[in-house]
């Protein structure tokens, strides 16, 4: 089914005034894009709040309908709270699109990795465009499946790896792709968290409960959770693949079965050395994501926790470049996600729209309406490597670091 609905009247794509900076060209469309939800509801859960944010914040796009829990009464009772359409399960809110009775443009997915793989799969069989939580499935064989529909379908597909969606991690990819800071030689990225220092999930704590439960969460929990940003950053921006991995995987709280500590060395596939880790366990650290790339000509160093400045370094001399819309160095491909001036910060919500941006310009592109590019964010592509090069750190961590082929 195409992206409008019997009960629509606006036509899309009629612009009324294209502006001369990327905040203007952003809301010249007179229809919202109509989006769905599967999971993220109820008075407990974390990141399905942060979507409904990302999704409003530019105005351009509305949460109308959700399948918001896994238990039918609560998902509909938590739709009502969110004065929104609510179903009982994914199938219910895809059958009343696909017979015309709801409008939706795309879905967001936000339940636990174990309940992904059979909505996306659904979602982009009717071809309806997604955006689905990271990591991308339960299973290296789900994602290969989810994988090959989507390239067959050829249905916009974006994977909510957030951090991405900060313009100064954006600028760091332009740099590398054109040859800012030359060949690349070494790259560390990393995540490192202390939430799960101590067995939370034993007091019944939401996201610590379905996190450390291999049933929801899959092989690894630190690995699937946080390393597959930082494998993420370590990929994506730089370009690079991973090859092949030596892994030590830990598990430090008593009573866990998966890993709360990640700890892999990566070759990369120019031959550069990556240190990719991930932990839980250290204490006093919050959302310390970021990286460092070394290259033949310089340096680039970005931090999750200042996303708004990105450090390079050539010499004797750094620089530090800030984020803020209207700065001259932004390539085109960055500077039309930016909403505001330097200083006024833009940060978690902005990053995890800026994904949503993405995915609305490729529909309403797909729509013949006249938008902006999409930039390049995560899809099924590093979500099927993410979840390869996961699958080969356990194994790996198992073969107590022998090398493993991604
Ligand atoms: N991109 C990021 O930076 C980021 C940050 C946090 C979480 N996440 C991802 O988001 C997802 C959710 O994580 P969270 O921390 O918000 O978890 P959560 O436990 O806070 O929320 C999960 C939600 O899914 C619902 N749910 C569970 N099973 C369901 C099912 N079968 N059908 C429908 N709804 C179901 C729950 O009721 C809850 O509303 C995970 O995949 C996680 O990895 C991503």
């Amino acid at each position: 089914m195409p992206y409008s609905w019997k009960g629509q009247t606006d036509a899309p794509g009629r612009g009324t005034h294209a502006g001369a900076t990327g905040v203007q060209e952003r809301i010249q469309f007179m229809r919202k894009l109509k989006v769905g939800m599967i999971g993220g509801g109820g008075p407990g859960a974390f990141f399905g709040k942060v979507h409904l944010r990302a999704i409003s914040l530019d105005g351009t796009r509305e949460l109308v309908a959700g399948a918001l829990r896994s238990d039918p009464k609560a998902a509909k009772a938590a739709a009502v709270e969110w004065g929104i359409q609510g179903f009982g399960d994914y199938a219910s809110m895809l059958n009343a699109w696909k017979d015309g009775d709801i409008g939706l443009d795309y879905v967001v997915i936000a339940t636990p990795n174990h309940a992904h793989f059979a909505a996306a799969r659904a979602c982009v069989e009717a071809g309806m465009p997604v955006l689905c939580e990271k990591p991308m499935t339960l299973t290296v064989a789900e994602s290969e499946e989810l994988s090959r529909l989507v390239t067959r379908k050829k249905v916009p597909f974006i994977l909510a790896h957030s951090y991405t969606g900060h313009p100064m991690m954006m600028l760091a990819r332009e740099m590398v792709h054109g040859g800012d800071i030359g060949d690349i030689r070494k790259i560390e990225s990393w995540y490192t968290q202390g939430w799960l220092a101590s067995a939370l999930e034993q007091s019944g704590q939401q996201q610590a409960s379905w996190r450390t439960d291999p049933k929801r969460t899959g092989i690894s929990n630190c690995g699937g959770d946080i390393g597959t940003h930082a494998f993420v950053a370590a990929t994506w921006v730089s370009g690079l693949n991973v090859k092949k991995v030596s892994a030590r995987l830990n598990r430090f709280v008593k009573g866990r079965v998966l890993d709360d500590d990640f700890n892999v060395v990566a070759e990369m596939s120019n031959g550069a050395t990556a240190l990719i880790t991930a932990t839980q366990i250290a204490i006093g650290y919050k959302n310390d994501n970021g990286f460092r790339i070394f290259g033949t000509k310089g340096s680039l160093e970005w931090h999750q926790e200042e996303a708004e400045k990105l450090l390079v370094r050539r010499g004797e001399t750094d620089q530090v470049y800030w984020q803020g819309g209207g700065f001259s160095f932004f390539p085109k491909a960055v500077a039309s996600y930016l909403r505001t001036p330097a200083g006024h910060h833009e940060d978690f919500f902005e990053a995890l729209a800026n994904l949503h941006t993405s995915l609305e310009r490729e529909i309403r592109s797909r729509n013949g309406e006249k938008v902006p590019p999409a930039y390049d964010h995560p899809g099924v592509k590093e979500g099927l490597a993410g979840m390869k090069f996961v699958a080969a750190a356990v194994k790996s961590s198992k073969g107590k670091g022998v090398w493993t082929k991604v």
